[in-house]
């Protein structure tokens, strides 16, 4: 398998129902690094608004006309506390099995920060299981480093 024939693109209107099936296979990836996710139901992305918002750009890697890829930046007001007043969120990062391992998320990520660093973004975040380990090594391979570490304490119901 390679990236030949690979278009990276804009998603539109029409990737409707092909994102919100890659939603779920996010989702699923998740479930082993979080008991708590809904069984049925789960939703993580506002995939219209991810479409149609200026502040944001979510992408699309089509091989032969099918989504291979996706992934997004979000540009978001930063807390007043923080030296940047806006920072990029990324997020919806997801490559076919099939296609995984050959950089694929790195050029989505290129792309995304290229187009954050257009609108003088300089700061990056995005939430990761720390337990997801091809996640997290995508990502520091990019460049991120581990930050806010999330803590939870899960009481029995
Ligand atoms: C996380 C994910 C998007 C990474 O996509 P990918 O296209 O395979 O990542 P890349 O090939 O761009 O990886 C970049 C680097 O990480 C390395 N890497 C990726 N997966 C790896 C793995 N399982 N083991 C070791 N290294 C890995 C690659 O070798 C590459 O390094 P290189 O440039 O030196 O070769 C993909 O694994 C995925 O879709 N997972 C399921 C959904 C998910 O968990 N999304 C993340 C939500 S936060």
């Amino acid at each position: 398998m390679n990236l030949d024939g690979l278009i990276l693109r804009e998603a539109k209107t029409a990737d409707y129902p092909s994102l919100v099936a890659l939603e779920q296979k996010v989702i699923d990836a998740e479930r082993p690094y979080n008991e708590s996710l809904k069984e049925k139901d789960a939703y993580y992305y506002d995939i219209e608004k991810l479409i149609s918002d200026p502040d944001s750009r979510l992408v699309v890697g089509e091989v032969s006309g099918d989504i291979v890829a996706t992934g997004y930046v979000q540009v978001r007001p930063s807390k007043p506390a923080l030296g940047h007043d806006n920072h990029g969120y990324l997020g919806f990062m997801y490559v076919a099995e099939q296609y995984r391992g050959l950089g694929l998320n790195k050029v989505i990520l290129q792309d995304l920060v290229s187009w954050g660093q257009q609108r003088q973004v300089t700061d990056f975040y995005l939430d990761v299981y720390v337990e997801n380990n091809s996640a997290v090594r995508a990502y520091e391979k990019f460049g991120f480093r581990g930050s806010l570490l999330e803590m939870k304490l899960k009481l029995e119901s």
